[in-house]
């Protein structure tokens, strides 16, 4: 059961920050999951929203800013917004990193840092996992490199999800758990594919989804898994 700690281990330190994943590290966490957008001059940003406003002392679109300017926002006070290749060099292959795109226009980008830490750091493909909910996004990641892993997300239909996750030969299939029951996870554990249900926090909701045999979990509170 491996246990995702969802933004980091947002439950003890501001999602999607190095602290927060440095927690999930801390709890022993077998995987990380956080979220990207692009800058204005094109660096992969770790933050969930569209906008910083929610999480830093600015405001306005990710996408509108630099590096150079997104830096200089912090959260709470005193946290830097990450790169995604920030994260990467904190985690140093201690566990699985999936990275949630937000906008297609994230694929390129993420393949390149992906192949780039296999080229050049020793990071192999079992070291991450590349999810959407925006399909295009991960057909996009398929065509342009078929050996990273893929999750495909789905908050509705799961036998239309299923479909699009044998099309593209994906890893696995990262369910809202209130989607599943034992004969759905068995039906897409018989097909291949891993499942990975978001985002559960609660522990009579932990303990129903593990009573599933699900694959790992997505949580606030890794250490709950
Ligand atoms: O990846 C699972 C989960 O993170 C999807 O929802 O809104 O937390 O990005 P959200
Ligand atoms: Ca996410």
């Amino acid at each position: 059961m491996l246990k995702i700690a969802h933004r980091g281990a947002k439950a003890y330190e501001p999602e999607n920050t190095l602290q927060a994943f440095q927690k999930a590290l801390d709890l022993n966490s077998d995987g990380i999951e956080l979220d990207v957008h692009l800058s204005a001059d094109g660096h992969i940003i770790v933050m969930h929203d569209e906008t910083i406003d929610k999480m830093t002392n600015g405001k306005g679109a990710v996408n509108t800013f630099t590096l150079s300017e997104l830096k200089s926002f912090l959260i709470v006070d005193k946290h830097q917004i990450p790169t995604l290749n920030e994260v990467f060099d904190l985690v140093r292959k201690r566990c699985f990193i999936n990275v949630e795109l937000k906008n297609a226009d994230t694929s390129r980008q993420v393949v390149y840092l992906i192949e780039k830490y296999i080229a050049e750091e020793d990071w192999d493909y079992s070291h991450f996992i590349v999810s959407s909910f925006d399909w295009n996004a991960l057909q996009e990641v398929h065509n342009l490199n078929s050996d990273i892993p893929i999750g495909v997300l789905t908050e509705e239909d799961l036998d239309t999800a299923l479909a699009f996750a044998e099309s593209i030969q994906a890893k696995a299939i990262h369910p809202d758990f209130h989607l599943l029951n034992a004969d759905n996870v068995h039906k897409m554990q018989e097909k291949g594919f891993w499942v990975l249900p978001w985002t559960v926090n609660v522990e009579e909701d932990i303990q129903k989804v593990k009573s599933y045999n699900v694959n790992g979990i997505i949580s606030d509170f890794p250490d709950k898994i």
